[in-house]
C-alpha cells in the first residue's frame, strides 16, 4: 500500500484490490458503483486523468477471461451486476407467483346450444352421444355445415392431450395448417410453440384447437355462420378434455367462447370463470409477429397462466 492515501479509504479499496489482481485474484466482482468509485481513486492515485489514460478502459462486456490466470488489473476488474438488476434470474414460475390476484369476472361461457344456429341441434345431438374425441372427429371429417368443406383440403380437428388442464383455441387454420391437418404448425405457431415453452409448459402436455376446423379461403376473417356452424364441435371437444384453463388467441376466438363483442385490449388483462373452468384470453400469435408490441402483453397473459395453472 505504499502508494496509497492513507486518509482516503477509496484510495485504500483501490490499492487492495490492485494488490490482489496483481497476486493473481482471479474473481474479482464488485458492484458498478464500487467500479467506478474505485475506478476514480486509482486513477488520481495514478496521476491519469480523463483522455490521458495509460490503459483504455474496457466496458463490462469486453471484460478479461480472468480464468486464464493472468492478473488482473484492476481497471478490468469483472463488474458484478447487483442483485437489483438481475430479475431475470427467477423462474417463470417465480416471476407468475409475483403476479396480483385477480378476481375471475364469472361468465357464462357461450358454446352451449342456445346461442347458436337452430341447424346445429342436429349436428348438437349428435355430437351428444359422442364420449371421445376420435368420435368427435369422424364427424368433424365429415361435416358439410358450411361452405369451407368446399374449398379445404383437410380438417383441422385439434392436437394434443386428451386430458390436458390447458387448451389453447385459436381462430382458424391458415395454409399450413389446412395442408397438414394440424393446428398451428406455420409461423404463428412457431411462435405460439415459443411462448408456451417460455411459460414452462410443452406442447405436447397441452390441447391446441381453433373455433373453425376449416381454413377460410385466404385466412379472411371466419363469418358468423361459419362459426355458428363449427362451435358444436369445439364445445364438445371442450366437454370431453374438460380442461381446467382455456387461452383463447385473438378476437374471433375470444368474443365466441366469452359471447361478448369489445376490444382484444379491453377483453385480455382478465381471467373469466365458468364453474372450475377459467378463461384467459390474449392476442393471437399472427397479431404479434405483425407488431411486436402485442408481445409484452401476450407474455404477461402467459404469466397469468402460469399462475393460474400452478394453483391447480
Ligand atoms: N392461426 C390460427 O388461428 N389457427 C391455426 O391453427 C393457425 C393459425
Amino acid at each position: 500500500m505504499s502508494g496509497a492515501k492513507h486518509d482516503d479509504p477509496r484510495a485504500l479499496l483501490a490499492s487492495y484490490l490492485t494488490q490482489l489482481a496483481e497476486a493473481g485474484e482471479k474473481d474479482i466482482c464488485l458492484s458498478s458503483e464500487t467500479v467506478a468509485l474505485v475506478r476514480g481513486a486509482a486513477s488520481s492515485q495514478s496521476g491519469e486523468s480523463g483522455a490521458a489514460q495509460t490503459h483504455e478502459r474496457p466496458r463490462a462486456s469486453q471484460a478479461p477471461d480472468v480464468s486464464q490466470g493472468t492478473s488482473v488489473p484492476l481497471n478490468r476488474a469483472v463488474e458484478r451486476p447487483r442483485e437489483t438488476e438481475a430479475p431475470q434470474r427467477l423462474s417463470v414460475g417465480e416471476k407468475a407467483a409475483l403476479l396480483p390476484e385477480l378476481e375471475p369476472i364469472e361468465v357464462k361461457l357461450a358454446l352451449g346450444p342456445a346461442t347458436a344456429d337452430p341447424d346445429m341441434f342436429v349436428e348438437a345431438s349428435h355430437l351428444g352421444s359422442c364420449t371421445c374425441l376420435d368420435e368427435i372427429e369422424r364427424i368433424s371429417l365429415a361435416c358439410e355445415k358450411c361452405e369451407l368443406a368446399g374449398t379445404r383440403i383437410n380438417v383441422v380437428f385439434g392436437a394434443g392431450d386428451e386430458n390436458a388442464d390447458l387448451m389453447f383455441v385459436g381462430e382458424a387454420p391458415g395454409a399450413n395448417e389446412d395442408r397438414e391437418g394440424i393446428p398451428f404448425i406455420g409461423r404463428a405457431g412457431a411462435l405460439l410453440d415459443k411462448i408456451i415453452e417460455a411459460a414452462g409448459f410443452r406442447r405436447e402436455n397441452v390441447y391446441i384447437s381453433n373455433i373453425l376446423k376449416c381454413r377460410p379461403p385466404n385466412n379472411r376473417t371466419p363469418l358468423s355462420s361459419e362459426i355458428a356452424a363449427c362451435v358444436p364441435l369445439l364445445a364438445k371437444q371442450i366437454e370431453i378434455i374438460a380442461p381446467r384453463i382455456i387461452c383463447t388467441l385473438g378476437l374471433p376466438a375470444t368474443q365466441t367462447l366469452l359471447g361478448v363483442k369489445g376490444s382484444m385490449g379491453s377483453l385480455r388483462g382478465k381471467v373469466y370463470a365458468q364453474g372450475n373452468l377459467k378463461v384467459i384470453p390474449t392476442y393471437h400469435p399472427a397479431a404479434a409477429l405483425r407488431d411486436p408490441k402485442y408481445k409484452r402483453p401476450m407474455w404477461e397473459d402467459f404469466l397469468r397462466i402460469r399462475k393460474e395453472y400452478d394453483k391447480l
